[in-house]
């Protein structure tokens, strides 16, 4: 049975994957690389070095280590800009209905992000207190699609990996938490998704019940 439950943050719990686009796109049409939507798809849940590397790789042009950290610090620079003007309006559909029902349940909460400014995001959308742990991208050695994350929030919470459910909206994500050894619960497009143990377009009306059995 599930005890405890794992969340991604950007995508699942608070609408930052749009912002983390904007700021990516301005970077590559800056450096005049193509970068559309659906390249952003391979980008969710990835570090921000990484998902850098993966857009100058659809360039030509060489970056030395100290521009590619030049990069990541207008991307961040950007990106924060955009997220200091997020608050509790920006908390998904379904969000805090679920998760008070996680904790009417008894059950416990623990956060599975990359994202290096996860509780910065956690606090502006009010939902940081909810957490019983924290795990974010300045935690983890290595990155989704590799399990770490997601191993670490179940050492926190003290549970073994079969008694966490993963919510997730990025295929890193989902592979992360099955090489886990954890159930998942993705969210967003069948197509993209399909690997998780269950998909769901968004948690309006998501009711924990039919799933942790
Ligand atoms: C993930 C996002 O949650 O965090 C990625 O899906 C992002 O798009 C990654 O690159 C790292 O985030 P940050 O805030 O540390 O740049
Ligand atoms: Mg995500």
């Amino acid at each position: 049975t599930i005890k405890g439950v794992i969340f991604d943050l950007d995508g699942v719990l608070v609408d930052t994957a749009c912002l983390h686009y904007e700021a990516w796109k301005k970077i590559a049409d800056k450096l005049n690389i193509s970068f559309s939507e659906k390249d952003n798809e391979k980008l969710k849940g990835v570090s921000r070095k990484d998902s850098l590397d993966i857009i100058l790789s659809q360039g030509t042009e060489y970056f030395s280590e100290g521009e590619k950290s030049q990069l990541l610090l207008n991307k961040n620079n950007d990106y924060l800009t955009l997220v200091n003007q997020i608050n509790k309006n920006d908390v998904l559909g379904g969000v805090v209905k679920l998760i008070e029902e996680l904790k009417c349940k008894g059950m416990k909460i623990s956060l599975g992000s990359a994202s290096k400014n996860a509780r910065l995001i956690l606090e502006l959308t009010g939902l940081y207190h909810y957490f019983d742990y924290i795990v974010d991208g300045n935690m983890v050695v290595k990155a989704k699609p590799a399990p770490d994350v997601f191993l670490m929030g179940a050492e926190l919470l003290g549970l073994s990996p079969s008694e966490c459910l993963v919510f997730e909206d990025a295929q890193s994500g989902v592979q992360a938490a099955l090489a886990a050894g954890m159930k998942v619960v993705g969210v967003g497009e069948y197509a993209l998704l399909h690997q998780a143990t269950f998909v769901v377009p968004n948690l309006i009306g998501f009711s924990i019940e039919d799933y942790i059995k």
